[in-house]
């Protein structure tokens, strides 16, 4: 570490004797921020009148599940901690600051007959904290953490859950909609359908290739729903924007082979254009070779109907075009081949996708073993969408890696350095990229890798009762970076 530092001085010590390159600076109302969720970060799961969450259900029922067997049950305390929140938030000077409310922290119950009045108290505090300051909220509405009374009922493999998550809704739109003009409906419907009910994630159906699609089917439906009604009832007087936060690793094929080309096309619809394309694409619907592959599929199984749901041509049009931007959650790329065609009686979304993913050894590693750094495959990730569906405004709503603890964490700064670079270069493709933000603004409990892996710009002492904060060297990159617009030339 030392060394490499010391070869940054004398690297940014020439540079200034040579003439410094030209400044990178992003446009004028680019927005800079950091992202947090509810559940990763904010603790006091059962205080005032908050209600169980999957996670808390799972993280309790299931210790084993998750790598250290914590939970996030006091987490970063930011319940109690907004104001020490909201002051690192002034020190990075950013733009805006991502956060999620917590569905039963509002809605005890999961339904909108009880309305937990010290939930609406704390993100109302939040909200005219942010203000006071001038950091706009950008608000995610769904970032994990269902009622579980709602989960008894099937969560998001139920179709009825879509009318619930708009009551919800409906309840945020009427208590902050006055000084909220960003939202998102969901984070990632990739993972939580994917990881959560495909999967090992709460609330842990591992049921890969069923009840993930259903999941999808309905986040969809829901998402539709709640863009119409803001722009029904609400956009006239509210003037704000919804979108959704969908998660896009650049899936790049292997070799150039016609087979490893088709399979990483394919990778990506089932990946992105599962949830991009219904909403982003001309046509809407699923992606026609998510169709065609588990229908055929699920008939080869004996399955009398497809294990991919079917839209009405109502709910087609209804969530076609329903987001007014792309939020993207981007961290790391994949390579892609050819699978072996071979299919099992088993229902599984990788069979059902039918191609091989890894990741080549010597991209360099963080502490998450899913994420490698390969900034190239943002601009990649960048351009596809420009190219796939007409260039659509794009928010990033994620990006950030993990690292084993330290506050000089040179790696972190490089990851973002590079990764905004690449950003830059696709802006100068033609990308219409309107924001960034990093995840995440402080560490915090990383679902199934508990407090093991670290992603924020300031480290958090688990240790201490008050959940201390202390600024890492990339806070102090990235205050610059915010205040500036420009890429920063010196690293601290
Ligand atoms: C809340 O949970 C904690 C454990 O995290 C427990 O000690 C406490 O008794 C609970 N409080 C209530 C009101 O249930
Ligand atoms: C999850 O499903 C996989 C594949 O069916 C199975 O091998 C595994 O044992 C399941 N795990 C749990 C904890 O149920
Ligand atoms: C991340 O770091 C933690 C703490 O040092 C360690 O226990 C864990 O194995 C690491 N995980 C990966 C994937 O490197």
């Amino acid at each position: 570490m030392e060394s490499k530092h010391s070869l940054l001085v004398i690297l940014v010590l020439w540079l200034e004797v040579e003439g410094a390159p030209p400044k990178v600076c992003f446009p004028q109302h680019f927005m800079f921020g950091v992202a947090t969720a509810a559940y990763q970060i904010e603790g006091a799961w059962n205080v005032s009148g908050k209600g169980e969450s999957i996670w808390d259900r799972y993280t309790h029922r299931h210790p084993e599940r998750i790598f250290d067997h914590s939970s996030g049950d006091v987490a970063a305390d930011s319940y109690h901690q907004l104001r020490e929140d909201v002051r690192l938030l002034v020190e990075l000077g950013v733009q805006h600051y991502r956060f999620s409310i917590s569905w039963p922290r509002i809605l005890p119950m999961g339904l909108s007959n009880d309305i937990n009045e010290d939930g609406i108290r704390y993100y109302s505090e939040l909200i005219d904290e942010l203000r006071a300051h001038r950091i706009e909220p950008t608000v995610t509405m769904y970032h994990w953490d269902l009622p579980q009374s709602l989960q008894d009922l099937g969560g998001w493999t139920n179709p009825i859950i879509a009318d619930y998550f708009l009551d919800y809704a409906r309840v945020l739109f009427d208590h902050f909609g006055d000084r909220v003009k960003v939202w998102f409906t969901f984070n990632e419907p990739l993972s939580f359908c994917h990881d959560g009910y495909g999967g090992l994630d709460a609330p842990g159906a591992n049921s890969s290739g069923f009840e993930a699609y259903l999941c999808g089917h309905n986040v969809l439906r829901a998402h539709g729903y709640t863009y119409r009604l803001y722009q029904q009832s609400y956009r006239h007087h509210q003037q704000g924007v919804v979108g959704i936060a969908l998660d896009f690793a650049w899936l790049e094929p292997a070799t150039t082979s016609e087979g490893d080309q088709r399979a990483a096309e394919t990778a990506r619809q089932f990946r992105f254009g599962w949830f991009a394309h219904p909403i982003f694409s001309s046509e809407g619907d699923y992606p026609p070779i998510m169709r065609v592959r588990i229908d055929e599929i699920s008939k080869r199984q004996h399955f009398p109907r497809s294990r991919l749901p079917t839209f009405t041509p109502e709910e087609v049009a209804l969530i076609r075009g329903s987001s007014d931007f792309m939020g993207l959650n981007h961290y790391t790329t994949y390579l892609i081949a050819q699978g072996d065609g071979k299919i099992y009686p088993q229902p599984s979304f990788n069979t059902d996708m039918g191609v091989v993913t890894t990741q080549k050894q010597e991209w360099p590693k963080s502490n998450s073993t899913w994420l490698r750094v390969v900034p190239w495959g943002f601009r990649r990730a960048l351009n596809y969408i420009k190219q796939k569906y007409n260039n659509p405004p794009v928010f990033v709503t994620e990006n950030g890696i993990s690292l084993e603890r330290s506050n000089r964490d040179v790696r972190r700064v490089g990851y973002m350095a590079s990764y905004l670079s690449a950003m830059y270069a696709a802006m100068s493709d033609g990308c219409d990229v309107r924001g960034y933000t990093y995840w995440s603004l402080i560490d915090n409990f990383e679902w199934r890798r508990g407090f093991s892996e670290r992603f924020g710009l300031y480290d958090v002492d688990y240790s201490s009762a008050s959940r201390k904060r202390t600024p890492r060297m990339s806070a102090n990159y990235f205050s610059k970076l915010a205040r500036t617009r420009c890429l920063p030339d010196s690293w601290n």
